[in-house]
């Protein structure tokens, strides 16, 4: 055997041997969930590795951005959940842990500007501060189980941008509930109230992530949409957003999380925009 094809076949398998003196290690060591955690992480890490072969520096590079992402989370912004929105993990474990019946209302991703404690508002009432500009529209329609029953005093906790792209939460006064409120359904399960039609806004761009997305080609945009969180006594929690049918980010969400039975069209009346929109939710197992 010529001089290189020994070297190549003895490089083939210490490489290969790093990878299962890992999975020994981890059989030997480790149970239960962890175990199967381990071993799958150790399977696919090694794998991606093994696909893409990176250089010395750039695994530095990686390591760095890594390190640079864990810096940039503080209480207000949390950039590890910005990288798992942006590379879809968010939308895909939203997706295992919400597998909904048909007609059930799907899910979508919370995001970083869920404020508990929203002020309850009366059914008819407008969520939007005196000096909100934008298009008033009236949301209306009823919280409604599988077979069509109304379901009575659900609650639906709503949150949105304001038209300046910013949400409550992002106010420096950290005590802003504009455009954010808990409303109840009726015995007929209806609700209603006023808004203001939502707007396109961009996820953070001035961290490791926005860099990442600018070298990979992407931009930071999320489609424009309002965010539900719906309960009900004896129903699954249902976390959503509808979108607006006529945002030209519909198509490539920055954080993956449109799904086409979500997309909303606002109708023109004499009165301001209207949008009538029911939410089926599924009982709880
Ligand atoms: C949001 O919809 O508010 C959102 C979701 C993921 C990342 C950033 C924002
Ligand atoms: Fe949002």
């Amino acid at each position: 055997m010529p001089k290189s094809a020994r070297i190549d076949a003895s490089a083939a398998s210490a490489e290969d041997e790093v990878t299962r003196a890992v999975l020994r290690r981890v059989e030997e060591s480790s149970e239960g969930r962890m175990r199967e955690l381990m071993l799958s992480l150790t399977r696919h890490l090694h794998g991606f590795i093994r696909e893409v072969e990176p250089s010395e520096a750039e695994w530095m590079a990686a390591i760095r951005f890594l390190t640079e992402t864990g810096k940039k989370c503080d209480e207000r912004r949390q950039e590890f959940i910005l990288l798992s929105d942006t590379l879809g993990a968010t939308m895909l474990i939203d997706a295992i842990n919400n597998r909904k019946p048909e007609g059930a209302t799907e899910s979508s991703v919370l995001g970083p500007f869920y404020q508990e404690g929203a002020p309850a508002y009366d059914n008819g009432a407008d969520l939007a501060d005196a000096a909100t500009g934008g298009e008033r529209v009236l949301i209306a329609g009823r919280v409604i189980d599988l077979d069509g029953a109304a379901i009575a005093g659900a609650e639906l906790d709503v949150w949105q941008t304001a038209p300046d792209a910013l949400y409550a939460a992002q106010d420096a006064s950290g005590d802003s509930f504009n455009l954010c409120g808990r409303l109840t359904t009726g015995a007929d399960g209806r609700y209603w109230f006023y808004t203001r039609k939502p707007v396109s806004y961009t996820v953070p761009g001035d961290g490791p992530v926005g860099a990442m997305l600018s070298a990979a080609g992407r931009h930071n945009w999320r489609p424009a949409h309002i965010h539900f969180k719906l309960s009900a006594s004896g129903y699954e929690t249902l976390v959503t957003q509808l979108f607006t049918d006529d945002d030209p980010y519909l198509g490539s969400d920055a954080v993956f999380g449109v799904k086409d039975s979500l997309v909303v069209h606002y109708v023109a009346t004499d009165d301001g925009l209207r949008l009538d929109h029911d939410f089926v939710m599924t009982a709880a197992s």
